[in-house]
């Protein structure tokens, strides 16, 4: 039995706050893109990879200038990865999670972009690698995967439907 659902992390107050400022249609998409990938790795844990896929873009910042995305700016002072392994972990532990499986997703969330970095390789362990394919399997031109819309309804069924094939998959 897990300790924390997807639905769960998405009826919480910082998740509500902050998923849809990046997308919670891309949150969902990298969510069970990452669930697939765990489920072809026996040694990664797909309920860990479907909420760090889920969670993997919640430290982003509304970089808006005059109504518009300011994407110089946005490259120039970003850091969501960084906030986002804060944010998610800090939401994780409010909700009772293993504090181990808190840590293990934050790092994926930390990891899932070089962007911030100013240079070198980062070594990623499975878990960070799939949340990084994840997150680059629905990416799309000049970043319209974070302007998708859904209505509450069919997200909480998405959502739900995932939580299940996670259950069905751990027992
Ligand atoms: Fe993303």
């Amino acid at each position: 039995m897990r300790d924390v659902t997807l639905s769960d992390i998405f009826h919480h107050r910082i998740a509500q706050k902050y998923i849809n400022r990046s997308g919670l249609v891309h949150a969902i998409a990298v969510s069970y893109h990452s669930f697939n990938l765990a489920k072809a790795k026996p040694n990664v844990d797909v309920d860990t990879a479907a909420k760090a896929g889920f969670l993997h873009d919640i430290g982003h910042y509304t970089w808006y200038k005059d109504g518009k995305w300011d994407y110089e700016v946005y490259r120039k002072n970003d850091i969501h990865a960084i906030k986002g392994a804060e944010r998610a972990h800090k939401l994780l532990i409010r909700l009772g999670e293993n504090p181990m499986k808190a840590k293990e997703i934050s790092l994926a969330i930390l990891f899932h972009t070089d962007s911030f970095l100013p240079g070198g390789e980062v070594v990623r362990t499975p878990l960070q690698s799939i949340v990084k394919c994840a997150d680059e399997k629905d990416e799309e031109p000049g970043g319209a995967h974070h302007y998708r819309t859904i209505d509450y309804d069919r997200a909480l069924k998405i959502i739900r439907r995932l939580d299940q094939k996670i259950d069905k998959l751990q027992h």
